[in-house]
């Protein structure tokens, strides 16, 4: 009978455990992925119509790949947060459409599929 309980006891110790652990394990990826969707969600509205999986349909050699960004002195996310602003050459800017953070959000997340090399969404 004893026995019985100590079982029940650690199974319930288990699971509370397990809870807790996953808990904190579980919600900061939560919170990350969020930010990325958001990212991928400003990107779909704002700049996807020119840039559809990082290319440009206007002028092609001036591309969200990391070759092209490079080419052209772009060599982080704060320099692409710029340009969502306010624009280079004949591209405009989106200050206006981008508000408060969405600037550095988007811009997060074009560095990061440049990094990947727009394979993986
Ligand atoms: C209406 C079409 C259009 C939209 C929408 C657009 N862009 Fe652009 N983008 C361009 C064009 C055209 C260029 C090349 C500009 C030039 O150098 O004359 C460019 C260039 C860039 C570059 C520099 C790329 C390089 O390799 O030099 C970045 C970074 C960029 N755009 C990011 C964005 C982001 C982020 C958004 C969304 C907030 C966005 N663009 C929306 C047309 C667009």
């Amino acid at each position: 009978m004893k026995k019985k309980y100590k079982f029940l006891f650690l199974k319930l110790r288990d699971f509370f455990l397990i809870t807790f652990l996953s808990f904190f394990f579980y919600f900061p990826k939560e919170l990350n992925a969020s930010e990325t969707d958001l990212g991928k969600r400003i990107f779909k509205n704002n700049c996807a119509g020119c840039h559809i999986n990082g290319g440009n349909i206007i002028r092609r050699s001036k591309n969200l790949k990391i070759s092209s960004l490079k080419r052209n002195g772009i060599d982080n996310a704060k320099d692409i947060a710029e340009i969502a602003r306010q624009g280079i050459g004949i591209m405009g800017g989106y200050k206006d459409e981008l508000g408060d953070n969405g600037d550095q959000i988007v811009a997060d997340w074009v560095w990061e599929q440049a990094q990947k090399a727009w394979i993986q969404e």
